[in-house]
């Protein structure tokens, strides 16, 4: 392990701040790395360097210089790095951690296939979301209108999305044991990027020492994967091959038709590990989004108002959205795009890693080098954003208010490994937004206006947060 992260520095390799001895760049990235390294780059240029401890990691800064590599050098900034926390979690294996090779290709293609034909195990997804959307909405109308934090809420409705296609079911809000496993699970997300997993990344000897958040990590990990491994035995009894109800019967089907194949990448560990991963990526992020949404929506009733008159005049107060309505709702689709923007949900997206010695800008990059792509920099990049810091949906539409695609947006990052379920999350956050803003004003209790700060992590989410959903009258 040692030997695959510990990376020589050659001649030409990017520059950076100076490193403290051992710990090299760790501390500073305790309070919004992000920001950070954003402001790093104005001093060493948008491709920088980082010593996390012994091991370097290349930083991307910008719009051109991410789209320079994982555009333009699409091979070569496709593996993920091999750090000791990684391969401790899910051995390179799996889907989202790994390595570029026939192992990802192939859990990919299994992935993406299960989305797209999701439709021929059940009814069409969108109408399966929107059936989750009603569930969601009379969720919220139990609370008639009163203070709630609405975390919980949404975390489960958008959860069911994945458990339709990995499961073929929908949980209902009240189940327990999926929501602990949930709730850990995204504990990891947050501790996986905490100065702890950077100094197990660069010490991986503390794994000995009784404390510290990493032990917390690892056990979280634990349960979860011994939850996944009792769920999807329970929800592959009954299969019958060549007749997959859900993502797990087509995993199995692969694994049975690989059988003696000594070279495939299907095993019961990895279907644990992409379930879970398919699973956190899928609701982390898009829950984020939605809670964001709904925050900035109630800070600004301007912004809402519009929304609210864009779906009075699509859909008055009866009809459902569904997503033949989007082109017609360009105001709705700038706020999502705005709150995507603005939000920074990945700000660090998923580090990456090169696969091959390389030349970027004249820099010297060796293969296997841990890739940093500072996506929230090429949301605030000056060069393409006028005013980054306000928070103006205007900025997506045209001067007769349609919808207009900007180049330096990637939320959900560029290349090979792009986010696999990016028409998902669009569909997903479409159909709760519109359903939830048709039916209700959301405001703020009387008095009271909460942080904005994000809370810190892989994802960046609200601080928990208290609002009102009031019925609206039409
Ligand atoms: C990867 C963002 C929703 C599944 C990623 C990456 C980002 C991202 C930034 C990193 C790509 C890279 O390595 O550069 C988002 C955002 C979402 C969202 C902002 C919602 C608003 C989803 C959903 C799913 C999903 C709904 C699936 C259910 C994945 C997977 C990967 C990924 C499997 C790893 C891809 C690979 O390594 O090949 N996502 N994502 N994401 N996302 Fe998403």
């Amino acid at each position: 392990i040692r030997q695959l992260v510990k990376q020589r520095r050659p001649r030409g390799f990017p520059p950076g701040p100076s490193p403290i001895p051992v710990i090299g760049n760790i501390m500073s990235l305790a309070t919004e790395p992000h920001v950070f390294m954003k402001k790093q780059s104005e001093i060493h240029g948008q491709i920088f360097s980082l010593d996390l401890g012994g091991y370097s990691a290349v930083v991307l800064n910008g719009y051109d210089a991410i789209r320079e590599c994982l555009y333009h050098q699409g091979d070569v900034f496709s593996d993920r790095p091999s750090l000791p926390l990684f391969m401790k979690m899910t051995k390179m294996g799996g889907l989202l951690n790994a390595k570029f090779g026939n192992g990802w290709i192939e859990h990919r293609q299994l992935a993406s296939n299960s989305f797209r034909y999701f439709g021929s195990f059940q009814k069409p997804l969108d109408q399966k979301i929107l059936e989750e959307c009603m569930f969601f909405v009379d969720a919220i109308d139990e609370h008639k209108g009163k203070p709630f934090n609405p975390k919980h809420l949404v975390t489960n409705a958008v959860s069911n999305i994945t458990n339709l296609i990995i499961f073929g079911e929908r949980f209902t809000y009240d189940n327990c044991d999926f929501q602990h496993m949930i709730e850990i699970f995204s504990e990891n997300v947050e501790l996986a990027v905490s100065g702890w997993a950077f100094l197990y990344n660069a010490f991986p000897w503390i794994e000995y020492l009784p404390f510290g958040k990493h032990q917390k990590l690892f056990r979280n990990a634990a349960k979860v994967y011994n939850f996944l491994e009792q769920i999807i035995r329970r929800f592959s009894e009954g299969r019958v091959c060549n007749f997959p109800r859900h993502y797990i019967d087509d995993y199995l089907n692969k694994l049975d038709k690989s059988a003696g194949d000594l070279g495939t990448p299907y095993s019961r560990e990895n279907l644990i590990y992409s379930v879970g991963e398919l699973i956190i990526a899928g609701t982390e992020t898009t829950t984020n989004t939605l809670r964001w949404a709904m925050l900035y929506m109630a800070l600004y009733p301007n912004i809402q108002e519009k929304v609210h008159t864009e779906l009075d005049s699509v859909l008055g107060s009866e009809k459902s959205p569904s997503l033949a309505d989007k082109k017609r709702m360009p105001y709705v689709e700038a706020v999502l795009h705005e709150v995507l923007r603005f939000c920074n949900i990945v700000p660090l997206g998923i580090f990456r890693a090169t696969t091959q010695d390389t030349l970027v800008s004249g820099y010297n990059i060796p293969k296997g080098t841990m890739v940093i792509t500072n996506l929230y920099s090429v949301h605030f990049d000056e060069k393409y954003w006028c005013d980054p810091g306000t928070f103006s949906p205007h900025r997506f539409l045209d001067s007769n208010g349609n919808f207009v695609r900007r180049e330096a947006f990637l939320p959900f990052s560029l290349g090979k490994r792009h986010c696999l379920g990016e028409h998902l999350a669009r569909m997903e956050m479409f159909l709760f937004f519109t359903t939830m803003l048709q039916r209700f004003h959301l405001q703020f209790p009387p008095g009271t206006v909460p942080s904005l700060t994000p809370k810190l992590g892989m994802t960046l989410q609200p601080l928990p947060y208290s609002i009102c959903a009031v019925r609206r009258q039409q």
